[in-house]
């Protein structure tokens, strides 16, 4: 019944070796009539809001040539070596299904190839934390649920009526959750975060068994466990009693870490709370300088922070998002953004931790309509995560929300279009792309701000392994008519530029543009409901010729872009997906009802990596007030003979493609 094949893209080579030019197979952009369009943003989802806002005036007097000099060996005040992987995503648990897939063998191809896309880039799989304020009063079982259709769901909302009328929904998922994304990291190589719930603390059962359901699991793709979300605003969220402060959370910290030690093997790897200076009650640094590094040093392998530039909660009167859009058009927002951590950063990597950002966008409570979802956004989003990884942070997840939120890097389409409609890019996305060629595959790209004179055009450059390989500019300005281009002369310090550069560019008509952006050449979607999570059209590198007597290269970047200057063809090597000439992409389709509904079965998974799968099912039971059963895994387990007759199929195909 299953109509299943599995497509690689595999297309013609570059002409020549100093011009890299690599095709795609286009999209499947499935038309989509204007009366969709318009129903799906009357419905009021922000995800769809067509909300364009008008782009700052350009500011006068910006420099045409604006002289990047670069020392021809490290410099003092370079960052750690940061990896591709750097900018990865946040899911709220409440939507883990509607992004990850229906369940372990209903995946979504379309977030597989959203994410194969910067592995490809990278080197290695991206980073994706499960979690959010949802996980907080979470619960796992060993069954799906059955929801009003009999259709069999991994996650399960219900709600507590305690007269809060603002109450996060609570959670309930299946095991199944961890077997789906297991089964995403044997296809993509991503590593996860995930999030125990910290509502009874002192009663163990539910976050020690999810804790050991998740690393038994995931093995070695599970980074860490974020035990509770935002505890410093349990109090104010009448979670706790009001008096609930740092020592109160260290006790019940405390007590969790020693269960947790107490396990055989221990459970470790369980990250620090959050610290957020814009809204909340303690910071990172109040926590740390109560002692928390000395108390659960040798437990935790990473401290995380959630932070959002700003809220679109109406804290404090609604904003309009126009009149905040500038703020974001400048490299004051990224300065901003990191000052926060300038004493904390340090103290987390002498204690020999990573910084990780585990939650961020735009803004929280959504993001902001037209704001968010604007090329704007990309550039804030690439310019904020230079100026994180430059302060030492090793990486920053941006967070994915449902169909309410403007902020979103990808959105499925609503579950009753799901069938007939594509995914959604969010300009935020191409940021990830970006960031990944900036850092490329050696885990060794020491990032440094170059500190240039206009905030409107920050720039940075990147060392690997002692010498200068990448430098990124950014050009905040909207401007069509081209008077607020500008040209980057790069020279070396002690030294002498290259004969070439090669530049990719990250380009829109304006900061307001939504649709029309490209990274590359490449686009990944013209409009809503438009995306596989492929890229389209060509790879374009510009090849640009130095002055080597003058010892400059000079780099137009337009008025807005980015432009990602590769200063040796082997650094551009090593930031293109592995195979220039094929793009690994997943557009196997299942055909269910009358529209077409892309997923993907995981058997083609495991032959992906040559590998047969996993330790034994996790059968371990947790309740919330409701009996166990064990019915659903023996169910399961009886379905597994009918997957395997599809491996061979699979494997006959990648065998073919591999040829290719
Ligand atoms: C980041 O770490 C490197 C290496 O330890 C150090 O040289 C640099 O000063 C640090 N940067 C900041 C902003 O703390
Ligand atoms: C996933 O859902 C599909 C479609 O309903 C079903 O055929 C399959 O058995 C399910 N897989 C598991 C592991 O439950
Ligand atoms: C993938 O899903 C299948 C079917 O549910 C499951 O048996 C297998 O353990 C999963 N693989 C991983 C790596 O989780
Ligand atoms: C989807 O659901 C909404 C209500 O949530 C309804 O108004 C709309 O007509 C549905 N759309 C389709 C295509 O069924
Ligand atoms: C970079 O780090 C990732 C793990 O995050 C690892 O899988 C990969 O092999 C590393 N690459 C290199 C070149 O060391
Ligand atoms: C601990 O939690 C589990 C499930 O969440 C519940 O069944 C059990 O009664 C609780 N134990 C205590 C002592 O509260």
């Amino acid at each position: 019944m299953l109509a299943l094949s599995l497509l690689l893209s595999l297309l013609g080579t570059a002409a020549n070796a100093a011009v890299t030019v690599y095709t795609n197979i286009p999209g499947v952009n499935a038309p989509i009539s204007t009366s969709t369009a318009a129903f799906a943003q009357s419905t009021g989802n922000s995800a769809y809001s067509s909300l364009v806002l008008v782009a700052p005036d350009p500011p006068i007097g910006l420099q045409k040539d604006v002289p990047i000099i670069l020392s021809t060996t490290t410099p003092a005040g370079a960052s750690i070596g940061q990896k591709g992987s750097f900018l990865g995503f946040s899911v709220e648990l409440s939507i883990a299904d509607a992004i990850l897939g229906y369940n372990s063998t209903v995946l979504n191809p379309p977030l597989l190839n959203y994410l194969a896309n910067l592995k490809e880039r990278a080197g290695h799989g991206p980073t994706v934390r499960v979690g959010g304020n949802s996980q907080d009063e979470s619960a796992m079982f060993d069954t799906t649920f059955t929801d009003a259709f009999g259709h069999q769901r991994m996650i399960q909302k219900w709600r507590v009526d305690n007269g809060n009328p603002t109450e996060t929904p609570n959670i309930n998922f299946a095991l199944e959750l961890f077997y789906t994304m297991g089964n995403i990291s044997a296809l993509v190589d991503a590593d996860w975060y995930f999030g125990l719930a910290f509502d009874q603390p002192f009663n163990d059962s539910n976050a020690m068994t999810v804790a050991r359901a998740a690393e038994d699991i995931l093995g070695k793709h599970l980074i860490a466990l974020q035990l509770g979300n935002e505890p410093d605003l349990y109090a104010g969220h009448g979670r706790r009693p009001a008096e609930y402060g740092i020592p109160e959370y260290f006790t019940e910290y405390s007590h969790v870490s020693c269960a947790a030690l107490a396990t055989k093997p221990p459970i470790p790897m369980v990250l620090a709370p959050r610290g957020m200076i814009v809204c909340c009650t303690w910071t990172t640094l109040e926590v740390i300088q109560a002692g928390y590094l000395q108390q659960f040093g040798n437990w935790i392998n990473t401290i995380g922070v959630m932070h959002y530039p700003a809220n679109n909660c109406g804290l404090s009167g609604v904003i309009n998002p126009q009149d905040i859009f500038g703020n974001y058009l400048t490299h004051k927002a990224a300065q901003t953004f990191v000052e926060n951590y300038l004493t904390t950063a340090p103290a987390v990597l002498d204690a020999g931790l990573p910084f990780v950002v585990l939650e961020t966008n735009t803004a929280s409570c959504g993001g902001f309509p037209g704001l968010s979802d604007s090329f704007g956004s990309a550039l804030w989003g690439i310019d904020s995560a230079f100026a994180l990884a430059a302060m030492n942070f090793s990486q920053v997840l941006l967070h994915v929300g449902g169909q309410s939120t403007s902020y979103n890097p990808f959105t499925p389409p609503p579950t009753n279009m799901s069938k007939d409609h594509m995914w959604t890019t969010g300009a935020v996305y191409y940021s990830t792309l970006v960031v990944a060629e900036a850092f490329g595959k050696s885990n060794a790209s020491q990032i440094i701000d170059l500190n240039l004179p206009s905030e409107f055009q920050p720039g940075y450059a990147i060392y690997e392994n002692g010498v200068p390989t990448r430098v990124a500019l950014i050009n905040f300005v909207s401007d069509a008519s081209g008077a607020s281009d500008f040209n980057g002369v790069i020279s070396f310090n002690g030294g002498t530029v290259p004969d070439h550069v090669s530049v990719r560019y990250l380009e829109a008509p304006s900061v307001s543009e939504k649709f029309n952006i490209k990274w590359a050449g490449q686009n990944m979607g013209s409009a809503i409901f438009t995306s596989d999570g492929r890229l389209t059209g060509d790879v374009e590198t510009v090849i640009i010729p130095c002055d080597q007597a003058a010892n400059n290269c000079i780099v137009p970047v337009k008025a807005p872009s980015v432009a990602l200057v590769f200063l040796s063809d082997d650094a551009l090597h090593q930031s293109s997906p592995e195979n220039e000439a094929s793009s690994l992409t997943f557009a196997t389709s299942v055909y269910t009802g009358k529209g077409q509904h892309p997923i993907i079965d995981p058997a083609i998974l495991k032959t992906m990596n040559g590998d047969g799968g996993t330790g034994p099912r996790h059968t371990g039971s947790t309740s919330k007030g409701q009996s166990m059963q064990q019915l659903g895994a023996a169910a399961r387990n009886a379905a597994v003979p009918a997957i395997v007759s599809l491996f061979a199929l699979a494997l006959g195909v990648m065998l073919v493609a591999g040829r290719g």
